[in-house]
């Protein structure tokens, strides 16, 4: 079979020169991760300069390095102007020779699981490469698109975006025949400005849709107005639980750890059991479902094979805590938070039967100076979700300060001085809700009340 990347390849993608010829069946950027036969790709990060691991994944086993430095005694390297823009280069190439739909997902909040639920779906219809991860900045997508396979019938990947301008180069990297726009909310907004700003910041992934492409945009959303406006003459699809969407929630039957969602795409009606809670992962589902009409797939093959989707690591996951006086349950959201994912979460928590309901609260970042107003936004879904509220950090003061004083069941500086406070008051019966922003290291919240289970105890 032919090598995911020859040596003809290389230089034709890269424009740059080999010492040895070599080919490689990987792409690694990372010796942690590095296989035998991939080709390392020295990048230059915050701190960390790639060159310098050269050796180390020539010796397990790459089959070569690209590099824009000479590292001595290290053979066989493919040099380069500069490693991050051949990376760019070999991403837009693998793009061009393939013959796998794209399907490319933005959005404020859930385009991983968006992703993962794409990943699910197509790989019951043909060979499917998606993103690693979250991977979806100017290294993660053409890194995702370094590594597609030759034989890919379908490719997923994410767009990610901080700053205004990021998505549309990435798009003209990806050219997906599929564009989604999950959601536009107040993430990032820090940065961005204002929500019509990141309604902008979204629609521009149209910019590099293929020709006779579809963009699946969500008909509920304030900004849909703006959002359609902005991809003017492109060919539409919605999805939504509003009148006229191409995918619609019709009707849910919610329970504590899935869903049974009846929904209509195109007017078929399709029902189908999410193992994933809430309404926001039903309107994920049904984004995912519209895609998959969009690549002209059964709608009714696609929803079965979703009934296999299982939460993200931090995203949703629920593990059970073995107390010495009984279960309690932990619903790890700890990977990241912002307004509208808060909310989700805390809907989530009210499902749950429990003797008391938790939420243990880090900041959401990166929200300049609607921080403040965010956090003590969430105050009227804190009180209709949890009985007590543990917080930390300097926003979620707001948010502390905001409940009523009998939610309030403790505040802490950091998740470091948090987690111990929530480990000794969590009780059998509980059900306790972990999130925050990945800065706000809930993570470490996590760990804690994973530490407090016996190991004989443990199960997943
Ligand atoms: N449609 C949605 N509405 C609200 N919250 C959501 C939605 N989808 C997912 N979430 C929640 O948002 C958080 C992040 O989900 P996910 O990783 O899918 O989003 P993302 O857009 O990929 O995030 P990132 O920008 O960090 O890559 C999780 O807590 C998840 O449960
Ligand atoms: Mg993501």
């Amino acid at each position: 079979m032919t090598r995911l990347w020859t040596a003809s390849d290389l230089l034709e993608a890269t424009g740059g020169t080999l010492d040895t010829p070599f080919g490689a069946d990987g792409i690694s950027i990372d010796t942690r991760t590095v296989r035998p036969g991939d080709l390392f790709i020295a990048l230059v990060g915050e701190g960390r300069d790639g060159h310098a691991f050269v050796p180390d994944a020539l010796a397990k086993g790459a089959a070569g390095a690209m590099v824009h430095r000479d590292i001595p005694g290290a053979t066989p390297l493919l040099r380069v102007d500069d490693t991050l823009a051949a990376l760019a280069r070999l991403g837009g190439f693998a793009r061009f020779r393939t013959q796998a739909k794209t399907v490319a997902v933005t959005g404020s909040v859930g385009k991983t699981t968006t992703k993962e639920m794409l990943r699910t779906i197509l790989s019951a219809f043909g060979p499917t490469h998606a993103a690693e991860a979250s991977y979806n900045n100017h290294w993660g997508l053409p890194l995702t698109l370094t590594r597609l396979p030759r034989d890919a019938v379908y490719c997923v990947v994410e767009i990610g975006m901080n700053h205004a301008g990021e998505i549309a180069p990435l798009a003209g990297l990806a050219r997906p025949h599929v564009a989604i726009v999950t959601t536009v909310e107040k993430a990032h907004i820090g940065y961005l400005g204002s929500i019509e700003a990141i309604a902008d910041e979204k629609a521009s992934i149209v910019s590099g849709l293929e020709p006779g492409g579809i963009a699946i945009l969500p008909l509920d959303s304030p900004q849909f107005p703006r959002l359609r406006a902005a991809v003017r003459d492109r060919t539409v699809m919605t999805f939504g639980a509003s009148q006229g969407a191409t995918g619609r929630l019709m009707d849910m039957e919610p329970d504590a750890d899935s869903s049974v969602v009846l929904a209509e795409i195109a007017g078929r009606e399709v029902r189908f059991r999410l193992n994933a809670p809430g309404r926001h992962m039903a309107m994920n589902a049904i984004a995912a479902l519209t895609a998959t009409l969009a690549l002209g797939l059964d709608p009714h093959i696609a929803a079965r094979a979703l009934e296999n989707f299982a939460p993200l690591a931090g995203r949703g996951t629920r593990r059970k805590l073995a107390l010495p006086a009984g279960n309690a349950l932990l619903l790890d959201e700890s990977y990241n938070g912002n307004g509208a994912s808060m909310r989700a979460a805390l809907d989530v928590l009210r499902l749950q039967p429990a003797r008391r309901r938790i939420a243990a609260l880090g900041d959401m970042l990166e929200l300049g100076t609607a921080g403040p107003s965010e956090h003590t936004g969430l105050a009227e879904a804190v009180a209709q979700s949890a009985d007590l509220l543990f917080a930390c950090g300097p926003l979620m003061r707001h948010l502390f300060d905001a409940v009523p004083a009998h939610l309030r069941g403790g505040y802490a500086a950091d998740s470091a001085a948090l987690a111990p406070m929530l480990a000794g008051a969590i009780a059998a019966g509980d059900a306790v809700l972990v999130k925050g922003s990945l800065g706000s290291r809930m993570k470490r919240v996590v760990d804690m009340l994973d530490a407090l289970v016996p190991a004989d105890k443990g199960f997943a």
